[in-house]
């Protein structure tokens, strides 16, 4: 997929890099998108709107209110209408709000109605770039899932030399020819995906559980979706659900069942990734009626589940992927790598319950990802959905290596 047809916002907040902007337009525009501008008030002093409209075809928006007509621009149907937002350049002030939620112009009251994937490329003086609030902002933005094109090194418009200067608008365009590219990078390809706990029935009222509220592997499955696979998500009991067209979901309840549900889709899957927790033990037998208190103590017999991912690991033809997840609190690396050989996976994704924000019901996730290749990433903290594209870009890489 290209940027052709696509329809791109280009924000631009008053930095000097604004002067680079007419560029980033002319190249968006030679390559068939369809670009809006939207400036704050500040950047009219760094390039001109006028310049901006004649290039992209459109007329610049910087105002709430339409020239002498008293109506209102709908900052709302202008978000529907992005596939992609890029603020560029972006200030201090500018990143400041967009970390906090203010919208006191028309650019940052589309930014709030959007529901399309951000990127950001900041520039600024090189103090302002290194301040621990503006770190602050960039790594709050990377965790709501934006794409952060950080800013080069360089001559800056105070003499200073440093970090600051805004991403060449070439490199800026390639960034945004990616996106789109990768967008459809999984078009034909059959992808499994388990989330959620497991409930293991101990009687008609009770189960054994876990904390798993199978927002990972929904994000996976809608990140496969949204690039163009077909996917299957095996969910186990949760109140949250996938919403994709070429999502199939296949609810169950407990490890037999995702074990069965699992091997019937197994042999159509190229990638199969399992993030759900699975009991590793289940009660030996399950009570048909509600078992009564008797006595002061009560002892419960278990059995070991069946390793659904080690069994998919021995069955695994040479041309389909298998991810597996490692949830681990002690020796995180040594005990991820074992489950990896162990499994026999391409590569494994490790959270560890250390982290703040990471792992259960959060919203946003930090893990390092292992490969049988022997390489080991570490990445900073995410939304879930960034790290499910993270996962797939490392599919796409290592297919490409070997
Ligand atoms: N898994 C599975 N079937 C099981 C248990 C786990 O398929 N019965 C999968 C999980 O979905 C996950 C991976 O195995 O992708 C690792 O799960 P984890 O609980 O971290 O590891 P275990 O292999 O269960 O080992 P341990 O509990 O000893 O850490």
């Amino acid at each position: 997929m290209s940027v052709k047809d696509k329809n791109i916002i280009i924000g631009v907040s008053g930095g000097i890099a604004a002067y680079k902007i007419p560029l980033l337009v002319r190249l968006l525009k030679k390559a068939g998108a369809n670009v809006q501008v939207l400036m704050t008030p500040a950047s009219h002093d760094f390039v001109t709107p006028v310049t901006l409209a004649t290039l992209s075809g459109r007329p610049v928006l910087t105002e709430f209110i339409k020239d002498n007509t008293g109506s209102w621009h709908n900052h709302v149907s202008l978000g529907m209408w992005a596939d992609l937002m890029v603020f560029a350049p972006v200030t201090a002030n500018t990143l400041a709000k967009m970390a906090t939620g203010q919208a006191d112009n028309f650019l940052l009251a589309v930014y709030m109605s959007a529901k399309c994937p951000v990127m950001i490329a900041p520039a600024m003086d090189l103090d302002m770039y290194a301040h621990p609030a503006t770190k602050a902002n960039l790594e709050k933005l990377q965790s709501y899932g934006y794409d952060i094109i950080p800013a080069t090194k360089g001559e800056l418009a105070s003499g200073l030399t440093g970090y600051g200067r805004m991403e060449e608008p070439e490199n800026i365009f390639t960034r945004i020819q990616d996106f789109f590219a990768k967008k459809n990078d999984l078009a034909g390809k059959k992808v499994l995906v388990t989330a959620g706990p497991t409930y293991e029935s101990i009687d008609p009222v009770r189960f054994i559980g876990n904390h798993s509220s199978g927002k990972m592997g929904i994000a996976i499955a809608e990140e496969a979706a949204e690039r163009g696979a077909e996917v299957v998500l095996v969910l186990g009991p949760t109140h949250l659900q996938a919403s994709h067209p070429n999502i199939r979901t296949v609810k169950v309840q407990n490890a037999a069942q995702m074990y069965e549900a699992v091997h019937k889709e197994f042999d159509n899957a190229d990638i199969t990734i399992m993030a759900a927790a699975v009991a590793d033990f289940t009660p030996e037998q399950t009570a048909g009626q509600k078992i009564k208190k008797s006595g002061d103590a009560m002892t419960l017999k278990l059995k070991a589940t069946k390793d659904i991912l080690a069994s998919l690991g021995e069955k695994k033809s040479g041309n389909q992927i298998l991810i597996g997840f490692a949830m681990e609190t002690e020796n995180e690396k040594a005990n991820a790598l074992k489950k990896l050989r162990k499994k026999n996976l391409d590569f494994i994704v490790l959270n560890s319950l250390r982290e703040k924000n990471a792992g259960f019901k959060h919203d946003t996730n930090r893990v390092s990802i292992l490969t049988k290749t022997g390489k080991i990433i570490d990445y900073p903290l995410k939304s879930k959905k960034a790290v499910a594209g993270d996962i797939f870009d490392l599919v796409r890489e290592l297919k490409v290596e070997g």
